[in-house]
């Protein structure tokens, strides 16, 4: 598989065409920004890692029904990706209040709540990503009624595997963020990458934080936290 020129480039990552016009590669990063765009800088090893612990995650969903993007991992940093058009929607979900809907509720981190909590924001930077809900999604034209639910019900089925796999390893899934793309026929796939850059994960035990709140917050020892995710994984799929 020849990587051609990049076409697009994000915070995170960027995407090479290939000589296959239905296949990306994703490389990985190490750039972190925070609070759109406002905090920047670099977790030494973040690329590596989170490509790897992404696909775990990924291989793990798909063996239990998902449909995602996922190709096959190249190297350390690039993954082989079906070509997917984004449906421009973050899919939140939260199992226990924090982050922003801790600020915007006034509720003390770690609140437990009945259910699962589902969020749409409009991925739009220039915006700093908007919480709506599905009549603006319909309305301004990001999805159909009809991916919504396809979404909708993808992301209940990705949270109750994700509740299991991390309980497994002794990590609270706090909340999360996830994103879908659409293929050249129209199917709606799992795309972007779920890392801890994209979860809130707490240790089970400890309460420790072992996702990115450690490079937004300044609490240090970041790449450790993602080290630890990664060999808990890692243990986890042997
Ligand atoms: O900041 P907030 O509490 O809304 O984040 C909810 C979840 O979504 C967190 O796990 C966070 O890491 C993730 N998220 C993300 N990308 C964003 C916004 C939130 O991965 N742009």
């Amino acid at each position: 598989m020849e990587k051609l020129e990049m076409i697009y480039e994000g915070k995170a990552k960027q995407i090479y065409r290939t000589d296959d016009e239905n296949l990306v590669i994703i490389h990985y990063k190490d750039d972190a920004t925070a609070g759109n765009g406002e905090k920047r800088g670099t977790i030494e090893n973040k690329g590596v890692l989170n490509n790897k612990i992404s696909n775990m995650i990924y291989r793990y969903l798909m063996k239990h029904g998902i449909q995602t993007h996922l190709v096959e991992e190249l190297n350390d940093r690039d993954s082989l990706c079906t070509k997917v058009d984004i449906v421009p929607l973050e899919v939140i979900v939260r199992n226990l209040v924090a982050g922003s809907a801790a600020a915007r509720y006034k509720m003390e981190e770690g609140t437990k709540v009945l259910t699962p909590i589902m969020e749409i924001c409009w991925k739009d930077d220039n915006l700093g990503d908007p919480l709506i809900n599905d009549y603006h999604a319909i309305a301004f034209g990001l999805a159909t009624r009809e991916e919504l639910d396809e979404i909708y019900a993808q992301t209940l089925k990705i949270n109750d595997l994700m509740l299991k796999m991390w309980d497994e390893m002794g990590i609270q899934l706090v909340d999360f963020k996830i994103e879908f793309g659409r293929t050249k026929e129209g199917q709606i796939l799992l795309a972007d990458e779920i890392s801890p850059d994209t979860c809130r994960l707490w240790d089970k035990h400890t309460g420790e934080k072992l996702d990115k709140d450690r490079f937004r917050r300044d609490m240090g020892n970041v790449e450790e936290a993602y080290k630890e995710i990664f060999s808990r994984l890692e243990k986890k799929e042997d």
